[in-house]
């Protein structure tokens, strides 16, 4: 086989085989096929696309390009959730010890933040003393004994990821479907879960802006999912206002405790649900998602889901503390508030502008070498939807740089510009907009 005659045979739009698609991944991974080779390829890919089947044989291909978890031992059905990212998305820290406390067990493998959107480790580092730096064996330990556990990735998983997401980032071939689901998939399916609920984001704060692409990727992951024996449900949420209020790590910290405490904001406390709901539901501890949600409500007001979390805390080295005192989470040393111009509501809080204002504050990373400060951050005081008076606050930023700074002035521009008030109350901005299983995709 010559990876020149591959690359010529996906340009003129045929498909290729399991073979041909392992030879050009593990030749890739191993050094014998050029990057300027794959690079040609991937923008074959880019303009012909991939069938169902050639998407799910080049995930296969990934994964076996290093090492993949067994999660046997664990017993019980391992459900894992995965969100491809948002705004202030607080989920995976109210949803992992809220389904756990369900007794489903949640062997989590979380990532950091990178530009407008945060990451699962970089929040939980703001616990005092809390680890992710687990081995595997701590890591089993820990999810047998305590239902859960959240850590960053174990072993060696998708080499092949790594390399070729980095040329695509380089040779504008990440924003090709296939390539995405592949991608996305590969890592989940290498991280061992019998089942998976995707959350995929579409809106002004997501990567995919338009709901059909959310939808598309949505199909094609499930498509993988299923594919590989696994039951997989997508569910496409809204991103287009940042979820709840916080946006920043211990800021996103607090407000999963207080989410958990039943004080949530009525935004991420629907999604977590509804997430949660579709993980029993796969996982076997409820005949549908619906009531699946209603078990997890009764968790939450029976505080068996906030004790969970203390001992996921606990059992990782963290301070449990924070769980009744979340003054022991850094705090920044300034807060600077912005203020409606006018009477009105708010029609529009563009989550992306909200991110980014974060971000300059310190609480994300412009490169992945970026230092971030675990206390910087946004809270929202009204969303969309809100009534507003002239003068009153409509977010706090909450920052350790000096404020006086160009900066700072920066973000505060940026935020101020991400908020639109106008006369006219909005219609309540809908937040499931779809669901995809094994039967197909709904629209709602
Ligand atoms: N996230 C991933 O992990 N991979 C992609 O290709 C795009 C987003
Ligand atoms: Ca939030």
């Amino acid at each position: 086989m010559r990876a020149y005659d591959l690359i010529l045979k996906k340009r003129n739009g045929e498909e290729l085989s399991r073979e041909e698609i392992d030879f050009l991944i593990s030749g890739y991974v191993r050094g014998t096929i050029p990057d300027y080779q794959i690079s040609a390829f991937t923008m074959a890919v880019y303009f012909q696309g991939m069938s169902k089947k050639e998407t799910l044989d080049f995930t296969l291909a990934m994964i076996e390009s290093g090492d993949t978890i067994s999660l046997q031992e664990i017993p019980g059905i391992k459900v894992d959730k995965h969100s491809t990212g948002g705004v202030g998305d607080t989920t995976t820290l109210v949803l992992v010890p809220l389904v756990a406390a369900a007794g489903v067990p949640v062997a989590k493998m979380s990532g950091r933040g990178l530009g407008h959107t945060g990451g699962t480790l970089d929040k939980l580092e703001s616990i005092p003393g809390f680890q992710v730096d687990l081995t595997g064996a701590e890591f089993f330990r820990i999810v047998r004994e305590t239902g859960a556990a959240v850590a960053g990735q174990t072993g060696n998983l998708v080499p092949a990821d790594k390399k070729l997401y980095a040329l695509r980032d380089v040779t504008a071939t990440v924003d090709s479907l296939p390539l995405i689901a592949a991608s996305i998939m590969s890592k989940k399916l290498a991280s061992g879960a019998d089942a998976l609920v995707l959350d995929v984001k579409a809106g002004d704060g997501a990567f995919l802006k338009e709901l059909d692409q959310a939808l598309a990727l949505a199909e094609a992951m499930v498509e993988i999912g299923e594919g590989a024996g696994r039951r997989t449900t997508a569910l496409i949420t809204s991103m287009d206002q940042p979820l709840g209020r916080a946006v920043g790590n211990s800021l996103e910290v607090e407000e999963a405790i207080r989410t958990l405490k039943g004080q949530g904001p009525e935004d991420l406390v629907e999604l977590c649900l509804t997430l949660g709901g579709q993980m029993l539901c796969l996982a076997g501890k409820a005949p549908d998602p619906e009531k699946g949600a209603a078990v997890l409500k009764q968790l939450i007001e029976s505080g068996k889901a906030l004790e969970k979390l203390r001992c996921i805390i606990e059992a990782q080295r963290g301070d449990s503390r924070v769980v009744d005192d979340t003054a022991l989470l850094p705090r920044a040393r300034h807060t600077l508030e912005i203020r409606a111009g006018r009477d009105g509501f708010v029609q529009r809080i563009k989550a992306e502008s909200v991110g980014l204002s974060a971000m300059m504050l310190g609480a994300g990373r412009e490169t992945k070498e970026s230092e971030i400060n675990l206390a910087a951050g946004v809270v929202l005081h009204k969303k969309v939807g809100d009534p507003v008076s002239a003068g009153e606050v409509l977010a706090v930023l909450h920052t350790d740089l000096d404020p006086g700074s160009s900066q700072v002035e920066a973000a505060r521009q940026l935020l101020l510009a991400a908020f639109a008030c106008g006369p006219e109350k909005p219609a309540p901005p809908p937040l499931i907009l779809g669901r995809v299983d094994r039967h197909g995709a709904v629209r709602y």
